[in-house]
């Protein structure tokens, strides 16, 4: 029950990584206030959840939505936000090569995966108790480049820029970042066939010959959480992906 007594803050909780974050910080005693697009499958996903104590519909991409979401919030201890860079299929297979993506994919991209989680930490941060925690979720691409994904690396690249001078500048509250590898999750379904065959092809050549279960994320950000001298940190649970 590491979490007893404290509140997490979770935008994008009613699916994946999210979700699966939720039901352990619920599971140690925290207590949950939960966003999503769709409050309908946010509350399905979530009903007889441990901790929830409030659920709350929001575009995190729209930052006047997320300013109201956090205005009339109470002060809490902890926040994640797990907006992914493709919101939809369609979306996901409008990815390509640079110089072949069209520039409104680019900026939607960036949009999903870099300014929705920043107007979550601007607006969010002052309500946060000293000693809670952001917990971003970048990506091994800032590393480790592959061809095809310029735009969700970009973004990926500057929300962990950003991590590291909010470490600075927001203590005594702590910022770090989870790393994943390759996760099966809901958006991961959502991916083209042929992009899941490049994923097999990379997972293949990993130490863990696997790809990461949305638990194993889970744990490294409520090890982020819980960790009271880890700020500026970056983690990875990759399965060995950034070795090979
Ligand atoms: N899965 C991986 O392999 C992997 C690897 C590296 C990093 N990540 C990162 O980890 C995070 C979670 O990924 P995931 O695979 O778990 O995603 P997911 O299964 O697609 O779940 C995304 C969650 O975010 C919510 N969401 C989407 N757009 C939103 C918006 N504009 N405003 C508010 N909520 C929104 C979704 O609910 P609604 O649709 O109801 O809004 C859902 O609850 C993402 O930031 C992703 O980029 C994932």
């Amino acid at each position: 029950m590491r979490f007893r007594g404290q509140r997490a803050v979770l935008i994008g909780a009613s699916a994946g990584i999210g979700l699966e974050t939720a039901k352990r910080l619920g599971a140690e005693g925290a207590e949950l206030v939960l966003a999503s697009r769709s409050l309908e499958r946010l509350e399905g996903a979530t009903s007889g959840l441990p901790g929830v104590v409030g659920r709350h519909q929001v575009d995190a991409t729209d930052e006047a939505a997320v300013k109201a979401l956090f205005a009339e919030m109470a002060p809490f201890d902890h926040l994640s936000t797990f907006v992914p860079a493709a919101a939809d299929a369609a979306m996901s297979a409008r990815f390509g090569r640079f110089l072949e993506m069209d520039l409104a994919t680019i900026q939607r991209v960036m949009t999903n995966r870099f300014w929705s989680h920043c107007f979550a930490a601007r607006h969010g941060a002052p309500k946060l108790r000293p000693g809670g925690s952001i917990v971003f979720v970048s990506s091994t691409m800032p590393r480790k480049a592959i061809p095809g994904y310029a735009a969700s690396s970009a973004a990926a690249g500057a929300l962990e820029s950003l991590a590291r001078v909010l470490a600075l500048e927001l203590a005594p509250v702590r910022v770090n970042v989870v790393v994943p590898g390759f996760i099966a999750s809901h958006g991961t379904d959502k991916i083209p066939e042929s992009r899941k065959e490049q994923w097999a092809r990379l997972v293949s050549a990993q130490g863990v010959k696997r790809l990461g279960e949305v638990g194993e994320i889970a744990d490294a950000i409520l090890f982020l959480m819980s960790n009271a001298y880890a700020t500026g940190a970056l983690l990875t649970v990759d399965g060995g992906y950034t070795l090979t």
